[in-house]
């Protein structure tokens, strides 16, 4: 795969496809981690003198412009974070349509080291059926093509796979090869013992990351929702917890192959019970494999369980974490996913890896995140790479280069 680095960008028109899809509130950026991130592929760029076109989905618009989903809001955050690179006089421009005239005009009259915004590719219906028409307008206003987008390239869509059909050079932006780079290092050739923690809600949502995973962790800890459902399937009765019944064989296949692969399958031994799914919840600690109250559900792990996945984590040398331990959201059961947090915090031996958006979240409320050697910008995204999948968005830029 190319790299942007590996290309001449001077006075090329050069597209950058960014994941932009940031939380907004009243056109007001509540979370601008994906535009930090990637931040040293525009300045890059604008450095080697390359006229930057800007190019991102925002939310889920259906092919039709919200007013509420458009990318103008970002103009001014993005001048101000590019402010040491820009001239007092130089802004950030911005085209009302990714395509057409008003577009190609912008970018062909675009200056040499500076930036022009496209409004949102998803206010067209085009993009994300991958419409060949489409992708060819959007590489039209272009040189070079530079997929920057790790958190979209689990999507085949215009702006991410079909553009590459129509464009002289496509390379990978440097946040892209960050995130492959760490999260292909720990699936290929991961420092070990290698340790994947994994939680959230539901046995469903990360059932293949687990099966993906157990071909090469030395352990697997499994902590929030899910844990019940495989509590269950080793005869545990679990009061109220959430249990997904039709996934309890899918959860007894999975520690079936831990166990014939050799893999150590922590589940948590004690548990902080709620009488309801409610921040101010009576709440009990409840130890052993017995059954639980029957009134009662699990919304925590407990303190053994703690200091149980704790040493596991101490003499890890990869950890990757996708999922908090509890309802996190709740101070009364976020104990768990934080004193997890911080002893992947702790551990300074090891290359330590969060991905997921929930994870993410956690980790940030924990604040433990500025220790962790890399957080993903993918949710979605970096799902699909942990179960082993190939992302349209990766495997673009690689056969378009092969071809070539
Ligand atoms: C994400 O937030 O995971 C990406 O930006 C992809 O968004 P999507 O799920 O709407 O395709």
């Amino acid at each position: 795969k190319l790299s942007i680095r590996d290309l001449d960008l001077t006075d090329k028109r050069v597209l950058i496809r960014v994941d932009f899809n940031v939380p907004l509130k009243d056109g007001i950026i509540t979370d601008d981690t994906r535009i930090r991130e990637t931040l040293p592929t525009i300045e890059y760029a604008l450095r080697h003198k390359a006229k930057v076109i800007l190019c991102s989905h925002l939310g889920r618009p259906k092919g039709k412009p919200v007013a509420s989903m458009s990318l103008r809001p970002l103009v001014d955050h993005l001048r101000t974070r590019l402010d040491h690179i820009l001239g007092d006089d130089e802004n950030v421009a911005f085209s009302p349509d990714c395509i057409g005239v008003v577009a190609s005009e912008m970018a062909l009259n675009l200056e040499s080291g500076q930036p022009l915004l496209l409004e949102n590719l998803r206010f067209h219906s085009e993009e994300e059926a991958n419409d060949p028409v489409f992708a060819k307008k959007l590489a039209s206003l272009c040189d070079i093509y530079v997929n920057d987008a790790f958190g979209s390239a689990h999507r085949a869509h215009a702006s991410t796979e079909g553009i590459t059909h129509f464009v002289k050079q496509s390379a990978a932006g440097l946040l892209m090869e960050k995130e492959l780079t760490y999260l292909g290092k720990a699936l290929t050739e991961p420092d070990k013992p290698f340790v994947a923690i994994i939680g959230g809600a539901k046995v469903s949502d990360k059932i293949e990351v687990i099966d993906n995973l157990l071909e090469k962790a030395d352990a697997i800890i499994i902590g929030g929702g899910m844990a019940y459902t495989f509590l269950n399937a080793r005869g545990q009765r679990t009061g109220k917890s959430l249990v997904e019944i039709d996934k309890i064989d899918v959860a007894k296949a999975a520690l079936q192959k831990a166990k014939a692969m050799g893999v150590r399958f922590l589940l948590p031994v004690d548990h902080i019970l709620a009488d309801k799914f409610a921040p101010n919840a009576k709440t009990q600690v409840f130890s052993g494999d017995g059954p639980f109250p029957e009134e009662l559900m699990a919304l925590d792990i407990g303190p053994k369980s703690i200091a149980l996945f704790e040493e596991e984590i101490g003499e890890a040398r990869t950890i990757i974490w996708n999922g908090p331990m509890g309802v996190f959201e709740m101070p009364a059961f976020a104990r768990g996913t934080n004193e997890i947090a911080a002893a992947v915090a702790r551990n300074h031996d090891a290359t330590t890896i969060v991905g997921g958006g929930d994870s993410v979240a956690a980790i940030q409320q924990s604040g433990f995140a500025n220790r962790i050697t890399h957080i993903s910008t993918g949710g979605g995204a970096s799902l699909e790479f942990l179960e082993g999948k190939t992302l349209p968005g990766v495997a673009a830029l690689t056969e378009n280069q092969r071809f070539r």
